[in-house]
Order: structure tokens, then sequence, then C-alpha cells
């Protein structure tokens, strides 16, 4: 991988921030600029060469994306907004239809609230339960949670691959057996996970699997829905429209069209559909185990360093990805946020979501440090630097 490949690298920021958003290299911005000066056009309703080419390289991401997450068929595979929105499609156009009153979602607090505020909707609106597999004493999901959270009213689980915060590695693979074994829907928020650990919804079993475009080199108001086609066929769309119907007639009758197309009503972004074959393109050049390899590594030499400054509180020092939460002792997680940007240095601070993870941290806001492909042990050693003259921060801050 080169940094030369990413424009934003040149701007003379450390940019720690890639669980909110990713940087974007040369490759996906010049294939949405080649979109829009090259072949304009709408999909799947123009005979002329522009359009036949739009149609091509729309229809090849679909087969690129069901590679790249292991689905089994293309088919399988619904573009959607981002995370938020194929969750909320899942929520409302499925488990709203074949859940029933007193049915059991198991979730856990440390989800973000793309990935539980749609259960507690259905909560209040059909009378299903939303029940909480407790964290183990690291904030992490273990195996022996899951399975003591069980009943046998649990008709789902749903679960971030990676958590937001914490950046625990959940037991994907294991949980999807179960989930196999008990007849239990399994849905993923591959969010975090994507582009920086292996993707794949055939070995883990799941049902649903949502993921956003922008975190993994993409552009933003992108994102994947893969579901199992059998449940997709079951799924109402969330928007009616054109595109995604047969027929409609006067006398109120309609039909729509197959999975995936029913699920995308309208015009959809296109350009954007584009940028996410070619940042798929360039993660798989680098290779996916590469760059968790070289995450891990950063992040071992991170808690390293931070452990040697005194007044910084450490959240999740044992916890298997790229992702670090700390505090500088007694100081707002936005105050250093705002003194490292100071320095050019781009975090995360406040709750990051995951607005339920304060009831079992104790803690409402945490400073996240979130890396990437491109991050390297330079920045982490300018980021410790300016930690340790951290004595300084209300000088620059007020
Ligand atoms: N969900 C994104 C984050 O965790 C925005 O920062």
């Amino acid at each position: 991988m080169n940094r030369e490949d990413f424009p934003m690298l040149s701007m003379d920021t450390i940019y720690f921030d890639n669980g909110a958003t990713s940087l974007k290299p040369y490759s996906v911005i010049k294939k949405m600029e080649e979109y829009y000066t090259k072949y304009t056009s709408n999909i799947h309703r123009g005979d002329y060469d522009a359009a036949q080419r739009t149609n091509h390289e729309y229809d090849e991401t679909r087969i690129v994306v069901k590679d790249f997450i292991n689905a089994e068929d293309k088919d399988e595979i619904v573009f959607t907004k981002g995370s938020t929105e194929s969750l909320n499609l899942v929520a409302f156009g499925f488990l709203k239809k074949v859940l029933k009153p007193g049915d059991e979602i198991l979730v856990n607090k440390g989800e973000h609230a793309s990935n539980l505020l749609p259960y507690l909707v259905l909560q209040k609106e059909i009378g299903i339960k939303v029940k909480y597999i407790p964290l183990s004493e690291d904030y992490e999901v273990t195996i022996e949670n899951v399975l003591n959270s069980i009943t046998e009213k649990t008709k789902v689980i749903a679960i971030a691959h990676i958590s937001n915060v914490i950046g625990d590695v959940r037991p994907i693979t294991e949980i999807g057996k179960i989930c196999k074994e008990r007849n239990i829907y399994y849905i993923v928020d591959e969010s975090q996970a994507v582009g920086h650990t292996k993707v794949d919804a055939s070995r883990d079993n799941i049902s649903f699997l949502a993921f956003s475009g922008h975190k993994m080199l993409g552009p933003t108001g992108i994102g994947v829905l893969y579901g199992k086609k059998e449940l997709l066929e079951k799924t109402d769309p969330l928007l009616y429209g054109g595109g995604m119907n047969q027929y409609f007639e006067e006398d109120g009758s309609y039909e729509l069209k197959s999975v995936p197309t029913k699920f995308e009503g309208g015009t959809p972004p296109i350009a954007e559909v584009l940028g996410l074959k070619e940042a798929i393109n360039y993660l798989n050049k680098v290779g996916i185990d590469n760059i968790h390899n070289h995450e891990l590594e950063l992040k071992k030499y991170l808690i390293q360093e931070l452990e040697k400054i005194d007044n910084i509180i450490l959240y999740n020092k044992n916890s298997n990805s790229g992702i670090v939460v700390f505090n500088i002792d007694k100081v707002f997680s936005q105050d250093t946020s705002i003194y490292l940007n100071h320095y050019k240095i781009a975090i995360r601070a406040g709750n990051h979501c995951a607005k339920m993870l304060k009831d079992e941290m104790n803690i409402r806001n945490t400073c996240r440090i979130s890396l990437h492909l491109y991050n390297t042990k330079e920045e982490i050693d300018k980021l410790i630097e300016v930690l340790k003259r951290s004595e300084d921060i209300f000088k620059i801050v007020l």
C-alpha cells in the first residue's frame, strides 16, 4: 500500500478517526469522476452506449461485493444508503412481518444505535422483547454469556462483528453456529469490520449483514444489505416507486420485481456504487489479512506507548482490533480532542453512538483512536509526544 494513493494524507493531518469514516484512494475518486465525465446515464433504462456501460459497471459491482463477502448469489446483495438503512430494512421489512408479541431479540449494550434503536421501536410497535447479553469485565461479548442469554423465545441475535467503541472482535462464527442449530435469525453489523478483517456471510451462517462503503475506503451514501435469498424474498421494501415494480394498475393491483431490484426503488447512488467497487478492488489488492495484521501491530505499539503515560486511562487494551479508547485523567474527552486538533491530530470524542454503554462502563464519554491501513508508527509517536505534554492542555483548549 502506498500512502500517496490517499490525497487527504497530503493535508498535513494525522487521521485517527477511521471508525467514523475512512479516507479514500484516488482510484475511488477517479472512478466516480470517470462516470460523471465519460458516461453519465441512469441504470437499467437506456439503450445508448453510456447507459450500457453504466449498466455493466453497476451490475458488476454486485458480483464484486458478493465475492468480497462470500455470499452465494449476487442477488443476495442489496445496495442501500449505508448500514443504518440496511438494518432498518431488516427490522421494518422483515422482522416486523415475522416476529410475534413476546418473541425475543438478543442484543448487547455495546451496540451502535443503528443495531439497537430499530428493535426498540419494534418492541414498542409489535410487543417483541429486546434483551441484553451481559458484557464481560472488559465490556466484551463472550460465547458463555450468549449461550446463557438464549431462551425458547429467542428468535433473533443482532450483534456487531466489531464494536465501534470497545473494538472487541465478537465470536461471530461461533454465534453463527449456535443460531443455525437453534433456528435463530442472525443479524451482523459489519460496519467496523469490513475492510479491516474478513467478512464472510457463508462461513458465519449470517441471515442478514450490513455495512457502509465510506468506512472501507469507499464513498459516502452507499452501503450494502446482504440477506439469504429466501429471507430477502420474504422482506418488504421500505421504498416504493420507479425501477422496483413490474406493473401497477388502476384497480390497485401491482407486482414488484424480484430481489434485489425490489429494494432499490428510484435512481440509486450510481457513482457511489461504482466507487464502492474500486474500494473493494483496492482492499483486495493490499489484502485484508495484511491490513488486519498491520492494524494489530500498530495497536500493540500504541497501547504500549500509552501505558507509559501516567495520566492516561485505557479502557480496552485487550481488544483485538485497531480501536483504542482512552481518556486523560480528569479531562473531558472533547477537550482532549480539541487539544489534539491543535496539533492536527484527528480523533473522535464522545459516546460514539453507543449510548447504552455508559451504564456498563460508568463513563459517558471517551476519546477513540481508530486505525486503518495507512496509519504509521511515526503518526503514533507524534500523538504520544503531544499527549505527554498534556499539562498544557487548558492553555490550548480554553
Ligand atoms: N458510527 C460511526 C462511529 O462510530 C460514525 O464513529
